[in-house]
């Protein structure tokens, strides 16, 4: 299906790179307005230079965010509203999975920098802007997940380790922040009922990364990325998801809904479902992102 998004204003965070970038280039190419929102100055500007020339399209701006800093969120969520005046589709794309990180580090807001990023930078981030998503509904809220939390059906919103107190790995927060994320896509979208501003979640499967994003890893988990590259479909196939939730008109009014890469809806965790976790993973978030 062909789409038209002229007159649409989409924000993409991580806009300058793998699926985030593939996906900026096919919503330029079918018109919209993009803002990437990504946090090097350089790689911002080179990839908005290079999706300006394959796209033809000019009205492509890169913004500048730190998804890991509230401070940063705020003052992006400012500087969008100063330049934009309606915002029709918000993708939550930027994740940190730096698997380098052997001890939690938390951010200058205190949290620890994965669930920081992948979670609680999101929440904020849709928080400063939701006035303007409603203002220009019907909209959309795109968030990201990831199919390897099928590798941890039991995985559950750890209250009391959020910051890595009890336990740490990289790969533990990640999925913890990524199943924080489908918890809050659910718990969003039935908040926003009636708002015109539809919340659904992709499950990016496993999508080929290149060399320079897998940074100081171990030798060895650089040999099982080799290998898990092999069986990965590209960030481009990926990316046809993000477009087709943020623009296919059978989904406008579709909401709270998980989708794999063949843009189907699918299941996710049984722990997933809980409300009483989403009503208490609201109020934490909304603690530590400052908003009372
Ligand atoms: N690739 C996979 O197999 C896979 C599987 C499951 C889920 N996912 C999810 O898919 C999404 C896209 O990942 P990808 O594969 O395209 O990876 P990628 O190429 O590494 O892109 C990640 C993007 O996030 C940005 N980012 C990271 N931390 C940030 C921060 N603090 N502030 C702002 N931007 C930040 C990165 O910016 P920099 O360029 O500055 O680093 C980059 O643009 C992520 O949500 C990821 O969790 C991917």
């Amino acid at each position: 299906m062909t789409y038209d998004l002229t007159g649409k204003t989409i924000i993409i965070t991580g806009g300058n790179s793998g699926i985030g970038k593939a996906a900026a280039l096919k919503l330029a190419l079918v018109g919209a307005t993009v803002v990437m929102a990504c946090r090097s100055a350089e790689r911002g500007a080179r990839a908005q230079e290079e999706i300006r020339q394959a796209s033809g399209n000019h009205r492509v701006e890169w913004m500048q965010v730190d998804m890991a800093s509230q401070a940063s969120i705020r003052q992006f969520a400012v500087a969008f509203q100063d330049r934009h005046a309606r915002l029709d589709g918000l993708i939550h794309n930027a994740a940190n999975f730096d698997l380098s990180m052997k001890k939690p580090v938390l951010t200058e807001d205190g949290v620890e920098t994965i669930f920081a990023t992948n979670h609680v930078g999101i929440f904020l981030l849709t928080h400063l802007l939701l006035d303007l998503l409603k203002a220009s509904a019907p909209s959309r809220i795109i968030t990201v997940a990831s199919k390897g939390l099928n590798l941890y059906p039991n995985l559950d919103i750890e209250f009391d380790n959020l910051n890595g107190e009890q336990k740490y790995s990289p790969q533990h927060a990640y999925y913890h922040s990524k199943l924080a994320q489908v918890m809050y896509t659910y718990d969003l979208a039935e908040r926003l009922q009636g708002t015109g501003v539809t919340v659904n979640c992709i499950r990016v499967t496993n999508v080929a990364l290149p060399d320079e994003r897998l940074g100081n890893i171990p030798g060895w988990l650089r040999k099982i990325y080799s290998l898990k590259r092999s069986m990965a479909i590209t960030p481009e196939a990926q990316a046809d998801t993000y477009l087709y939730l943020a623009a296919d008109p059978d989904v406008e009014h579709i909401t709270g809904k998980y989708w794999d890469e063949h843009n189907r809806q699918v299941a996710s965790s049984k722990k997933s479902y809980r409300r009483e976790t989403w009503q208490q993973l609201w109020e934490t978030t909304s603690r530590l992102a400052g908003i009372s």
